[in-house]
């Protein structure tokens, strides 16, 4: 049975930081009510004339790098963005284009905030049905774009980066002892457009719009959805919630962590955390979180790693990795 493998991760994050301390300069906020509503301490912000299109491709790089394999052997880049370069085209063209790749297909996904969960289940598809075999997945964002600096219920809780995985497919048994992804969940409900959206659009306002969001009521469908969406995923592959080594979270809010690790028995340090330093970078927030933990050493070969996410739309989901 065909299955896709993660065989490299990448992330980059943009080097200037922006501390809670520097934001309460600018709104009437603390330092103290962000990190405790949150978990936030800071996030990264991209400098000027550095674009949504260069961070991916440096996350990119460095995933390509890890799993060791030639640009020529790419034959699918799915990107993740609700922060494209420009309308069109797709960013994922650009980053096609500054890597060298001149063949095979690159085009972007638009989930928000569960984008990167979508961008996985996409290329996992093309690589199981066998039409390519090697597929760079990215989540990449420039939120700091699209905030209004003036609304303190919104500004203090996004920032910028982007995260990248190599997958590669591979045989085996099929059953779930076996390396790849196990499976890939996801779900949207277009009713509750309200609670969460940019207000603009090409076609509307013909500008980007900036970040509108009714925080208390997404918080709670997020814990409800994501919930859902896990006991899905395990129910499927046929594994308890005490087979999973790593939880991967989307990093909105750290108390929306804790709850999805406390309603499946998780401890603590089973979970991947970098809310507090990285915010939330809507779809790059779980490649960088997986690029992090790859990269220190947590997780390693043969562990059980649930990535999960929910994000405007409603969109959320859920994939299920054995490394
Ligand atoms: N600093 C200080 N006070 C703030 C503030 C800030 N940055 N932002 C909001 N407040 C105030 C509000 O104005 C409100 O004041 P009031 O009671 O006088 O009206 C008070 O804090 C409580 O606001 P509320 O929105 O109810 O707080 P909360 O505990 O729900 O926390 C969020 C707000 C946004 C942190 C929280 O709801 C959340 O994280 N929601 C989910 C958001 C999310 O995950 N979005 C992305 C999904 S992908």
């Amino acid at each position: 049975m065909r299955r896709s493998q993660i065989v490299g991760c990448g992330s980059y994050l943009p080097e200037r930081i922006v501390t809670n301390d520097e934001l309460a300069k600018r709104v009437d906020t603390s330092d103290e009510w962000i990190a405790e509503r949150t978990g936030i301490r800071q996030r990264h912000v991209a400098a000027e004339g550095e674009f949504t299109s260069h961070l991916a491709t440096r996350a990119a790089e460095r995933a390509l790098a890890a799993a060791n394999l030639p640009i020529s052997d790419l034959d699918l880049i799915v990107l993740a963005t609700a922060t494209p370069d420009e309308t069109f085209p797709a960013t994922a063209t650009r980053v096609q284009q500054a890597l060298g790749m001149t063949r095979g297909a690159a085009f972007d996904v638009g989930a928000v905030c569960s984008g990167f969960i979508y961008a996985m289940a996409v290329a996992d598809n093309f690589l199981k049905c066998g039409q390519a075999k090697t597929a760079l997945v990215i989540g990449a964002e420039t939120f700091s774009r699209i905030l209004d600096w003036t609304d303190r219920s919104t500004c203090v809780l996004f920032g910028d980066g982007a995260g990248a995985v190599v997958l590669r497919a591979g045989e085996g048994v099929g059953d779930s002892t076996d390396r790849g992804i196990l499976t890939t969940k996801i779900h949207s409900d277009g009713r509750h457009h309200d609670l969460l959206f940019a207000n603009g659009g090409p076609s509307t306002t013909q500008t980007a719009g900036v970040v509108k969001m009714e925080g208390r009521k997404v918080f709670k469908h997020a814990i409800e959805k994501l919930t859902e969406v896990v006991g899905e995923s395990l129910a499927e592959v046929g594994l308890p919630a005490s087979a999973i080594d790593w939880l991967v979270p989307h990093q909105a809010n750290r108390r929306i962590i804790d709850g999805a690790a406390q309603k499946l028995a998780l401890p603590p340090e089973r979970v991947v955390i970098t809310v507090d330093r990285h915010a939330n970078t809507s779809a790059a927030s779980v490649p960088l979180a997986l690029a992090e933990a790859v990269g220190d050493g947590r997780i390693r070969p043969g562990h059980l790693v649930l990535m999960e996410a929910m994000g405007s739309g409603f969109t959320w989901g859920a994939a299920l990795a054995r490394m």
